[in-house]
């Protein structure tokens, strides 16, 4: 006979890598609750699609944590909801401390009075800044260089705190770039705005966008372009149910890259998308973005070892392709 498996709330479920984290909880046999402000995130795929229970409100909102934790047996958090705009973030940083840490601080106290003490966290290769070795190693120096990259690190020192002092065990997991979409075809990436060159590069592919900037052409880089680890967000997810499990399993408050190990740059990323798509891309190409490092690429060796992760899709073509047939879903070019 099977046996039920614990109850985990989502926050960020309605968004892009935390529905894909709904689904493998699923399909690993979890119960999920999801909340989500709806702030950017989707109603209808955590509704209709996953078919869970949404609670719709914000991390800041202790009295209706207090009663989401009095109601429903949660036994761990898997926690995304946060922004993630890092030029926002530059201008705005105000909202970035209030929403990352304020928001997550009220979600972990609350996490304390209900005695709930296992958390899977969304950190960010952001947190390294401008790394000095690649692939970058989860004891590499963490100097963000924006309040985006800041708000991870300080949920990170905030975690380590509170391992210490009340026994609260997480995993931390640094993401490099998520892409691609469930093979399934259920789920994909839908951010407005979008920021991210897989979607713009396919919007433009779809001819929902005119072109795709390249910033910076003179990195010294083999083609000059920046090259970046894309990271298939069904292994994102994957990830996370590991994780997930070696806390359930008693296991240490520890950090874990999520990467490839693997880096492309932006012109393969474009030339790719033109082979998946078969169609023509406008480029246009610009000046370097302040604050953007020539390479970022991770060792996902960690995970790997202790987790027990084994990424899937880490073919470029096979992330691309995913994408491509999700956004011909998503602009209803095909059934
Ligand atoms: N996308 C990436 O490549 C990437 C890379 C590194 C880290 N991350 C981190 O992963 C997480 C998920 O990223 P994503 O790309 O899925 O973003 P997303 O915007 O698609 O998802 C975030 C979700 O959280 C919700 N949300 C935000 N603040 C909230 C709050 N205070 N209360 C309740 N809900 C709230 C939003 O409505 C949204 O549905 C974020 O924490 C992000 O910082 C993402």
């Amino acid at each position: 006979m099977s046996q039920v498996k614990p109850t985990v709330l989502v926050t960020g479920g309605g968004g892009y890598i935390g529905s894909h984290a709904v689904l493998a909880l699923q399909r690993a046999g979890y119960e999920v609750v999801v909340l989500d402000n709806l702030v950017y995130g989707h109603r209808e795929i955590v509704e209709e699609v996953l078919k869970v229970e949404l609670v719709v409100g914000d991390t800041s909102d202790r009295a209706l944590l207090d009663r989401l934790f009095s109601t429903h047996q949660i036994a761990a958090v898997m926690h995304f909801a946060a922004y993630a705009y890092v030029g926002e973030s530059v201008v705005d940083p105000a909202k970035y401390y209030r929403n990352n840490v304020s928001g997550t601080l009220t979600l972990l106290e609350a996490m304390l009075a209900a005695s709930i003490k296992k958390f899977v966290f969304s950190s960010t290769c952001a947190t390294y800044g401008t790394p000095h070795t690649t692939p970058i190693p989860e004891d590499h120096p963490q100097n963000p260089i924006n309040p985006y990259g800041v708000s991870k690190l300080m949920v990170e020192q905030i975690l380590s705190d509170f391992d210490a002092a009340y026994d609260f065990k997480s995993v931390r997991f640094r993401y490099f770039n998520a892409a691609g979409a469930d093979p399934s075809g259920l789920l994909g990436e839908d951010h407005d705005p979008e920021t991210h060159l897989i979607p713009l590069t396919l919007m433009a592919a779809l001819g929902k966008r005119e072109s795709v900037s390249i910033f910076g052409t003179d990195y010294p880089t083999p083609d000059g372009t920046c090259i970046r680890d894309y990271i298939h967000v069904t292994d994102l997810a994957d990830a996370h149910v590991l994780g997930l499990e070696y806390l359930l399993q008693g296991g240490n408050t520890e950090v874990f890259n999520l990467g490839n190990g693997n880096g492309f740059s932006v012109r393969e990323v474009i030339e790719t998308a033109k082979q998946v798509s078969g169609k023509e891309i406008k480029t246009v190409e610009g000046d370097r973005r302040p604050g953007d490092p020539p390479a970022l690429v991770g060792s996902g060796d960690k995970a790997r070892k202790i987790l027990g992760w084994n990424p899937q899709y880490s073919d470029l073509k096979e992330i691309l392709s995913h994408a491509w047939q999700w956004h011909l879903k998503r602009h209803s070019l095909v059934e």
